[in-house]
């Protein structure tokens, strides 16, 4: 049985004071959830003192990227085993927005997973097709395509550990969801590439009202949150969404 995860993908939000306004809340709001994993990925400034107030409690915290280098002359970047150092349990790799807005690549990402694995830490493989490509009946072959680079340079086993998020650039803080029978047939799809026991969790304007019918989805383990994760009330309604699934 996999169990479901609800991530919290903060992307580049917060404030040192909002932050301990929201995780006391959300962690009141999951405190008697069972049967699930809750985590936020957080700013990297904001790691040290998340994991000062998420530890011992069930919220698991991460980071939302990283270099694929491990050291050196990389100015502005940091590695794997700084998060690691941080506590990190899970480490965003391949963000639709890190792939469109930065560049990365297939390869990149697939060598920022490698690290991740490395360092102990579960990486959420992010991928997923534009409206274009959708449009054009080509997204088995983008997700696919996303897949196999990151399989092409690590073995099939680190899927038994990793996270693999399908986000579909078009859903992507946009209010316009995958209907459940899209996020299903695309996860069916993936998880032909990797194992039964995989977590393949869905983003995408997942909000409280959508979260019941995506996840009973046979294929959806769980989400992976961006706007809902900034509003304790909601990202706790999605978790709670999550729970009656496990
Ligand atoms: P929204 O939930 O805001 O659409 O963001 C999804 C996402 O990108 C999570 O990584």
């Amino acid at each position: 049985m996999r169990t479901p995860l609800v991530a919290g993908n903060w992307k580049m939000h917060g404030s040192r004071a909002s932050n301990r306004a929201l995780l006391d809340a959300v962690l009141a709001g999951i405190e008697t959830l069972a049967g699930i994993e809750c985590a936020v990925c957080v700013p990297y400034p904001y790691l040290g003192e998340v994991a000062g107030r998420l530890a011992k409690t069930r919220l698991a915290w991460g980071a939302q990227n990283l270099s694929e280098h491990l050291q050196g002359a990389f100015t502005g970047e940091v590695s794997a085993p700084m998060l690691a150092e941080f506590g990190c349990r899970y480490v965003l790799v391949g963000h639709s927005e890190r792939r469109q807005l930065y560049g990365e690549t297939d390869a990149v990402v697939a060598a920022k997973f490698a690290a991740v694995l490395a360092h102990g830490m579960t990486p959420v493989l992010c991928l997923g097709e534009t409206l274009e490509e959708r449009d054009a009946g080509r997204t088995e072959q983008v997700v696919g395509r996303q897949l196999a680079a990151v399989l092409g340079l690590n073995e099939k086993n680190a899927f038994k550990k990793a996270v693999v998020a399908y986000e579909p650039v078009w859903a992507i803080g946009t209010g316009r969801t995958a209907s459940p029978e899209q996020a299903q047939a695309v996860h069916a799809f993936l998880r032909s590439g990797v194992f039964p026991e995989t977590r393949i969790i869905y983003g995408g304007s997942v909000k409280p009202g959508n979260a019941a019918t995506i996840f009973a989805m046979p294929d959806v383990d769980g989400g992976l949150i961006g706007g809902a994760s900034l509003v304790a009330g909601d990202f706790t309604a999605i978790a709670r969404a999550a729970q009656r699934k496990g």
